[in-house]
């Protein structure tokens, strides 16, 4: 009979073998390529010590290739729980130096667990990716897996956050859990995502592509769309989450977690009574009105690689989360095209899902005109910003900068499509279009080269500012742009036990 020693060396030695994963020979690999193991990042992420593992002894069940001859404990994932600043959260790590991190019915056991104990439990689940794809041995075992983890990321959505790291290869149908997550971090110079890879793009379309190029961090940073942020290693990546996380409630009945503050809800800022330029055809640089006016001047921004007429990001205003979206006057005048439109569409769905508060600052000239951007649809994507600032019940509070002109006017949160308090500052223009567009068409053919210009000068006087939109009751106060944060403050605490209920419906119908 084993004694007690026997069996407590039994259970250490089983750990250890867990632990070790596919070997100090694979682990090296890894190290090599620049990529941390799965359970270093995890230790990297999570808070120091919180970390829980559960399924550590699962084996695969395969029996086809010589696989029942090769079982690692684990089998290719470390999943568990710990905390982030004390907080709650499930993860999942996927290690490489498994059979490549691939996915097996076992393993899609574990990530299964993770993510529905996270539901349970109401709190944030964070998957880290590292996977040569389905296990090609179990066949369609494997892709029963993913299906499921599919599926549960959709029942997930709008439940808990859901973040997704990819740190190593993603391709084929695995692609598509990290896309039905909220947010994609990828590493620089390690990581990939595609559906189908190089090689067959060759055969199927002849194009010549590298991995970097085809499916690399900055590809999908700034081309794509698909990812919203880039770490610079592995370490990094897990701080950036670490950072995300501190933004975002637990789940969907709380809300974001608020910090002590020092900074002077009152703090006035001279340099933004003269930010804005009186000429309207200048730039100026959005991001210096709201890294004035937030917390500590910290702003922290999401997909800054993509449609960067738009800007997207967190901050705390009086200790409390905020998302804010914003154009950006200093890049292509911050018009809105198809690209701003989804990234912003999707940034203001995340903030109503989760109870974080809008804060929409608007330098708009209009829609981006072009054949490329109406037979992209514009006008579907258009309407999907539209409907997402519509449909959204969480406090929405609006600044009006500059230029707030036609369709865009509306769309950007305006007090017709449900904005609670509506700002804006005297040099707000808000009208159906600019001064020389109007007086073209108000005054096609029927006036002289001269009169025009003092046609547009009229229009300017008349329309180009806030007042028309004040007397209206549209625009509930005109302010003095160094008072921007005490304002928003204001309208945020006014704003904080809102409630608003609609007509019972299954569910709307944006138009994807
Ligand atoms: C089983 C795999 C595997 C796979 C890699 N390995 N991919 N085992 N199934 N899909 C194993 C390798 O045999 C190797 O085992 C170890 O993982 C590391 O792989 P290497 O090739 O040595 O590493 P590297 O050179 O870094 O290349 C990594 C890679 C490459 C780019 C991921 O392995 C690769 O192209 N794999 C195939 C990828 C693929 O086509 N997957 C299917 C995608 S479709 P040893 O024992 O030598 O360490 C898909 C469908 C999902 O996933 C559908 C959802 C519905």
């Amino acid at each position: 009979m084993s004694t007690l020693e026997d069996k407590f060396n039994e259970l250490d030695k089983r750990n250890r073998e867990s632990c070790l994963g596919g070997g100090k020979e694979r682990i090296e690999k890894q190290h090599k390529a620049g990529k941390l193991t799965a359970r270093e990042r995890i230790d990297h992420l999570l808070d120091s010590g919180s970390f829980v593992e559960i399924d550590k002894m699962v084996k695969h069940r395969c029996t086809d290739f010589g696989m029942e001859k090769n079982k690692i404990s684990g089998d290719g994932v470390v999943s568990g729980y710990g905390k982030i600043d004390g907080r709650l959260v499930f993860v999942y790590s996927q290690d490489f130096t498994v059979f490549g991190g691939t996915l097996s019915r076992a393993n899609a056991d574990k990530m299964v667990k993770v993510m529905e104990m996270a539901v349970k439990m109401g709190a944030p689940v964070i998957g880290l990716n590292d996977s040569g794809g389905a296990r090609i041995q179990e066949g369609v075992q494997s892709l029963s897996g993913y299906s499921d983890i599919f599926h549960l990321n959709v029942k997930s959505s709008g439940v808990v956050p859901q973040i997704s790291a990819i740190l190593g290869p993603c391709a084929g149908g695995a692609v598509y859990s990290p896309a039905l997550t909220d947010f994609i971090f990828m590493t620089r110079e390690s990581s990939y995502m595609f559906v189908t890879g190089p090689e067959v793009i060759k055969t199927v379309t002849h194009e010549e592509v590298t991995m970097e190029e085809l499916g690399g961090a900055m590809t999908h940073n700034s081309k794509s769309g698909v990812a919203h942020l880039i770490g610079e290693n592995d370490e990094n990546t897990m701080m950036m989450i670490r950072e995300l996380i501190s933004f975002l409630p637990s789940n969907n009945m709380e809300d974001p977690p608020e910090k002590p503050f020092t900074d002077d809800i009152d703090r006035e800022d001279e340099k933004l009574q003269t930010l804005v330029p009186a000429d309207p055809n200048k730039p100026y640089d959005m991001m210096e009105i709201i890294e004035s006016v937030v917390d500590d001047n910290n702003f922290y921004e999401i997909m800054p690689y993509y449609a960067k007429s738009m800007i997207t990001g967190y901050a705390r205003l009086a200790g409390k989360p905020v998302g804010i979206v914003a154009n950006q006057p200093a890049f292509l005048a911050g018009v809105l095209d198809i690209n701003s439109s989804v990234k912003a569409a999707r940034f203001v769905r995340f903030c109503d899902a989760f109870n974080i508060p809008l804060i929409t600052l608007v330098d708009v000239p209009g829609f981006l005109p072009g054949t490329n951007q109406e037979f992209g649809g514009i006008i579907k994507h258009g309407a999907k910003l539209l409907y997402a600032f519509s449909d959204a019940t969480v406090p929405k509070i609006t600044l009006i900068t500059r230029k707030a002109y036609g369709g865009a006017y509306g769309v950007m949160a305006s007090k017709h499509i449900g904005a609670d308090v509506n700002l804006a500052y005297p040099t707000a223009e808000i009208a159906v279009m600019g001064p020389e567009g109007a007086v073209n068409i108000i005054f096609r053919h029927k006036i002289s080269d001269e009169d025009k210009a003092s046609a547009v000068e009229d229009y300017r006087e008349a329309f180009a500012n806030p007042y028309k939109a004040a007397e209206l009751g549209y625009i509930d106060e005109v302010i003095y742009p160094r008072e921007t944060r005490k304002k928003l403050i204001q309208a945020l605490e006014m704003c904080q036990n809102k409630s608003v209920s609609g007509p019972s419906r299954k569910h709307g119908n944006i138009p994807l």
